[in-house]
């Protein structure tokens, strides 16, 4: 398995489609299956393994490079129909939405894939597939006790937690993601009395990343924040340390009376030009089976997206909720508009 990091690296990437173009069918032959190209923006030796395990059932060689989502997106289009890249692999219905946009994924029709994966975790045509999925919660110091009567999103905006609530800036893609959902289901008008009203309760200017939240709210700096799972995951399946800090929050699934709690995904989609194509398809099918998908989720302490698997011991933790079914799709086509809602409402 070959493993090229992209950044500076345009003459790695540059290796690559030279051995694809110029070796391409006596890699089959030494391969036995040929191979798939990989760009993926996940970071995880789980992810390695699962090349592997891949490689040894098929014979198909798996090829990767990393980069974060944008930078790969940017350079499968620049690459035009000489792209090596076969799949996308990123995370967040946004980016995936951005690569659609962009022209570069292709629709597959999979009975495999139709029949593991739930309508709502999938892209209407096919563009891509849901892989696992993370939840946005809200977290409390439990200290400061519990917000008493504090439910659902919506609640966040209510004037009795005024001064309360920490969470990060709104350039951040989980946030934008949210918002999308938010206008989705309530129309843009009622999402921007939302993000008004969440902005007049900032305990402080957004800052920091989701794990800065936490550490704010353990700490008694604010008195709630919102958080994507893994996250918290990470902490109450960790040393001591985190653990300390995990023991100090209270989790609060929000909308389970209603349409349930905003997720967000992982996913992967085949390119338009991908060479491999046959063989993308038989990675994204191999990437919903029992196993791959347990090494897939763990990877980022996510959910699985295969419905009936459950998550690892970490997650399990933070307890079970209802997932809102809103098409992931839905929550793309929304991004540009959540963007301006932010603005107008003055959340930095
Ligand atoms: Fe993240």
């Amino acid at each position: 398995m070959k493993k090229l990091i992209l950044g500076s690296a345009s003459l790695v990437l540059g290796a690559l489609a030279v051995t694809a173009c110029a070796d391409g069918e006596d890699e089959a032959s030494v391969a036995g299956n040929g191979e798939v190209n990989i760009y993926s923006s996940r970071h995880y030796d789980t992810d390695l393994a699962l090349y592997e395990d891949f490689t040894e059932q098929t014979g198909i060689t798996v090829n990767r490079i990393e980069a974060d989502a944008d930078a790969l997106i940017e350079r499968i289009e620049s690459e035009g129909e000489f792209s090596p890249a076969d799949l996308l692999i990123t995370v967040d219905a946004g980016r995936l939405w951005r690569a659609e946009e962009a022209g570069i994924l292709s629709a597959v029709q999979s009975d495999v894939l139709t029949e593991r994966l739930p309508d709502h975790l999938r892209h209407p045509d096919g563009l891509w597939f849901g892989l696992s999925t993370r939840a946005r919660v809200i977290i409390y110091n439990k200290d400061a006790g519990e917000p008493e009567g504090l439910e659902t999103y919506a609640d966040l905006a209510d004037p009795a937690y005024r001064g309360d609530i920490c969470i990060r800036s709104s350039s951040n893609i989980y946030n934008i993601s949210l918002l999308s959902a938010l206008i989705a289901h309530d129309g843009v008008e009622s999402a921007e009395e939302w993000a008004s009203g969440v902005v007049a309760n900032f305990a402080r200017d957004p800052q920091g990343n989701d794990t800065a939240q936490i550490e704010s709210v353990a700490a008694g700096e604010c008195r709630i924040a919102v958080v994507n799972s893994y996250y918290l995951a990470r902490f109450a399946g960790g040393d001591e340390e985190q653990r300390a800090i995990f023991d100090k929050l209270g989790v609060i699934f929000p909308d389970q009376d209603g349409r349930g709690t905003h997720i967000n995904l992982s996913g992967a989609g085949v390119t338009m030009n991908a060479p491999n194509r046959e063989n993308a398809i038989a990675f994204l099918e191999y990437l919903t089976s029992e196993s791959a998908q347990r090494y897939f989720a763990d990877g980022n302490n996510e959910y699985p997206a295969v419905a009936g698997l459950e998550a690892n011991s970490a997650v399990e933790q933070l307890g079970e909720f209802k997932a809102d079914t809103l098409n992931a799709a839905e929550i793309g086509r929304n991004q540009a508009q959540a963007v301006q809602v932010f603005d107008r409402a003055g959340w930095n």
